[in-house]
Formats: structure tokens, C-alpha cells, sequence
């Protein structure tokens, strides 16, 4: 999904912008990674996960930020901005959180019998 739209996006870098495909795009990943947020933080409730407020936390402050980034695609259809902040922030965070909260959350679940 991702890749998808990493690359409609240099598409447009290089002079050939699908606008309605990067904003379909954009909400499908949206949706998605929300719904994904949700269900870590259903899991981490059901196992009482005690960093919950922290990682749930990150969660909100980062679809805030994506929130954000869409509604300015929106605005000004400028693709270096929703580029530079896939290929970088979007990117960075995603390997440190994955290799770091949802990490040791997920061990904590299995320790206590969760899938
Ligand atoms: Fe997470």
C-alpha cells in the first residue's frame, strides 16, 4: 500500500501526477493504519499492556501527523512535501516503532499466551 503510493508520488516527482490516484491512495493507507492502531491497541488493552498509555499514545500523534500531511495534499496537491515526508519521517518512524514499541509489546502478549 505504501509502495503503491511511494510510487504515484515519484510519478509526480518526475512530471506525471495521478492526483486522484495519490488522494485514493492516501485515504486507503490512512484507513488502513488506522484500523491497524486500533487493533494493536484493542490487543494491548485485552493483555494489560502497562506502556499502553505511551504506545497508544505514539498512535494518535502520529494519524495526526499523517491527518495532517493528507489534508495539505489536499489543499495544494504539492507532492514534494507528501513525498519528502513518506520516503523520510514516515519511513523512519515506522522502522523505530515497529523495532521498538510494537516489538516489546508483541513479546509481552506472547509471554502471556496472545497471538
Ligand atoms: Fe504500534
Amino acid at each position: 500500500m505504501v509502495n503503491r503510493l511511494a510510487s504515484l508520488l515519484k510519478q509526480a516527482l518526475e512530471g506525471e501526477p495521478d492526483e486522484a490516484a495519490i488522494t485514493a491512495e492516501a485515504e486507503a493507507w490512512i484507513a488502513h493504519t488506522r484500523l491497524h492502531f486500533k487493533r494493536e491497541n484493542e490487543l494491548m488493552l485485552e493483555y494489560g499492556f502497562p506502556a499502553y498509555p505511551v504506545h497508544s499514545g505514539e498512535h494518535e500523534r502520529v494519524l495526526a501527523l499523517l491527518e495532517e500531511r493528507y489534508q495539505a495534499w489536499m489543499t495544494n496537491h504539492s507532492a514534494e512535501p507528501f513525498a519528502a515526508f513518506l520516503f523520510e519521517d514516515w519511513k523512519d518512524w515506522f522502522e523505530a516503532h515497529v523495532n521498538t514499541m510494537d516489538n516489546i509489546t508483541a513479546q509481552f502478549i506472547i509471554q502471556r499466551g496472545g497471538a
